[in-house]
């Protein structure tokens, strides 16, 4: 008996179809010119949205969206005890938020809500530890009852060891994913329903350069940032892709910055400091608030990186590679 290949079955089965068909030779020729004016016009019209995105886009960049107000919004961010996530927080309160301060260390974070409250602002302090998930969900009821249901999320905390990956240690790779990229995870599921019930929300994630492009002495740290990038994208896609309810009104915005003067990134290596300045942590706040109030998806700190990026990537991988070897920036290890 002849074997049946699953391509020839499945042309036998298409065949046997149009021979029962009920319809005339005619008929069957109008149906196929019926289907394709259809799907021409189904790539028509993906030409025309793809176009008009790109010129809106184009438009955008001469003539920003406007921001939103924020006022009235409950705003809690991780790491507010310092660095970007403090400076991130004096500025959502004075445009009016109700801020949730959470960090694991208890007197930074109550510094940020006395430099809140001097300036009238509202501002909760919570401690924790983002690691913990059993904390999170505790932490996530606490809320609910004492402050309301957080309405945005600024996923900042984040550590950076930094040394050549063989000389890190296991307890330093953990840490690191733990800490950059599991707690946002344990943080969506806690905070993310609220949001989606309502149809209503914002989530910030903190990434960096070193999740858009592959630095020495950062390789776990890398990986954590590049795979916060993936998890929004995905994250995107899942809020967009829902069938049953619209979720258009979660917004989403992932901030790469460059270095900033935190004391994270601890020896700094600039060789043209005019052209990738290193920034205060204020002027890179300046720019996170900015970015969420205007509903972006990505940025980079500073701006100028995300073209440069763009442009490269455009490029056979060594071509780039170049050009980094040219500018020669990046991170010393950590003594
Ligand atoms: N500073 C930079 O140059 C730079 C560049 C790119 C990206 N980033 C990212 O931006 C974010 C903020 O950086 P920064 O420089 O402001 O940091 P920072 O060190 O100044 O502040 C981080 C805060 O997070 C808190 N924190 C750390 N671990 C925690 C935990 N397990 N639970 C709760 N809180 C915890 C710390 O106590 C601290 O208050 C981080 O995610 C960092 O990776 C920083």
């Amino acid at each position: 008996m002849a074997t049946v290949t699953g391509e020839s079955s499945k042309n036998g089965a298409a065949q046997n179809l149009m021979e029962k068909a009920p319809w005339t030779d005619e008929q069957g020729i109008a149906m196929k010119v019926y289907n394709g004016i259809a799907l021409a016009l189904e790539i028509l019209v993906l030409y025309i949205k793809m176009t008009a995105t790109w010129l809106h886009c184009l438009y955008q960049l001469v003539v920003p969206p406007e921001p939103k107000s924020v006022n009235g919004e409950i705003i809690m961010i991780t790491g507010a005890g310092h660095g970007m996530g403090r400076e991130t927080a004096l500025r959502f309160a004075r445009l009016g938020g109700t801020i949730v301060c959470v960090d694991i260390n208890p007197t930074g974070n109550q510094e940020t809500v006395d430099l809140i409250k001097e300036q009238k602002g509202k501002a909760h302090r919570f401690e924790c530890d983002v690691t913990d998930r059993e904390a999170i969900n505790v932490l996530a009821e606490k809320i609910r009852r004492e402050v309301g249901e957080v309405t945005m999320l600024v996923n900042n905390a984040g550590i950076m060891p930094c040394k050549p990956l063989l000389q890190t240690s296991e307890k330093e790779i953990r840490a690191s994913f733990e800490v950059n990229i599991l707690a946002h995870l344990w943080l969506l599921q806690a905070f993310l329903p609220s949001m989606m019930e309502r149809n209503h929300g914002h989530i910030v994630a903190m990434s960096s350069m070193a999740g858009v492009v592959g630095l020495r002495n950062l390789v776990p740290y890398c990986a954590t940032k590049f795979a916060v990038r993936g998890l929004m994208e995905a994250l995107h896609e899942e809020l967009r892709e829902d069938k049953l309810k619209d979720y258009s009104g979660i917004k989403l915005t992932v901030i790469c910055p460059y270095i900033v003067d935190t004391g994270l990134c601890k020896n700094p290596k600039i060789k043209f400091p005019s052209l990738m300045k290193i920034l205060t942590p204020q002027e890179a706040a300046d720019s996170i608030v900015d970015a969420v109030r205007r509903n972006y998806y990505e940025i980079t700190i500073p701006s100028s990186l995300y073209y440069i990026n763009m442009i490269c990537r455009a490029f056979p991988r060594a071509v780039p590679l170049y050009l980094k070897d040219f500018l020669d920036s990046g991170l010393e290890a950590h003594t």
